[in-house]
């Protein structure tokens, strides 16, 4: 198997063997400044605050998956963000995914503070008891993912929130009616590059699609 089958090196020196990296050239790239370039993220809204007072929203792209058992997941927060002392106070936040309809939304609650606005009011987005922790969900948006902090690392700029998955909530509208499986796809998600959002574009294959045998 060899998906470059039309590179000049592999067409000159013929099937693949690591003596062909024996006369290995320098990148013709131009160097960038070593800064954060792994794109795209996420973009997702985080709700937190344990009474109406409090309740926050904060839009982070700098969020991820960690590992799968116990289901975990982290947020990086500027310490000078007002949902900063709020999430580390209660030891728990809401990850809410954001759809092309929640985006303009999402956007505004990047841009604004808390300090300033109380921003469910603001936005008219609709508070949700969480079910395992003490933060509001955002019921317009498609998952909400229920976190419970577990580590706080200081990363220079950023802390950085570990927490364990406690909890997930799904749209009713994202479950296939036949077979009651989780259509993700029709979240309609967006996503974060170099400072643009996006949708998702088209599908053009699934885990594993390299190795399938054609029918
Ligand atoms: C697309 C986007 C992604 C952002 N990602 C992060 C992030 O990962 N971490 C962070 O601390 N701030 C991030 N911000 C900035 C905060 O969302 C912004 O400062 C917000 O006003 C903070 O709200 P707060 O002061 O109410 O907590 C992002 C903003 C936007 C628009």
């Amino acid at each position: 198997m060899n998906f470059f089958h039309n590179y000049k090196f592999v067409e000159t020196h013929g099937c693949a063997s690591l003596h062909y990296f024996n006369n290995m050239k320098t990148t013709k790239k131009r160097l960038l400044r070593a800064g954060n370039m792994l794109n795209p993220t996420p973009v997702v809204m985080v709700s937190c605050g344990s009474t109406l007072e409090e309740y926050n929203i904060i839009t982070i792209a700098w969020t991820g998956t960690i590992g799968s058992d116990p289901a975990t997941c982290y947020i990086s927060v500027r310490p000078s963000r007002h949902s900063y002392d709020i999430i580390k106070r209660n030891g728990c936040f809401v990850i809410n995914l954001v759809n092309k309809e929640l985006a303009p939304i999402a956007d505004w609650c990047g841009v604004k503070s808390g300090k300033d606005y109380h921003k469910f009011l603001e936005t008219g987005l609709t508070p949700i008891h969480a079910q395992q922790v003490d933060a509001p969900m955002i019921e317009e948006a498609p998952v909400n993912i229920e976190c419970k902090v577990t580590q706080i690392i200081p990363m220079g700029s950023h802390d950085m929130f570990i927490a364990e998955v406690v909890a997930v909530h799904a749209q009713e509208a994202l479950f296939n009616r036949k077979t009651d499986a989780l259509e993700l796809q029709r979240a309609n998600l967006v996503t974060y590059s170099h400072g643009h959002y996006y949708d998702l574009g088209k599908m053009f294959g699934k885990f594993g699609f390299s190795v399938e045998k054609k029918k």
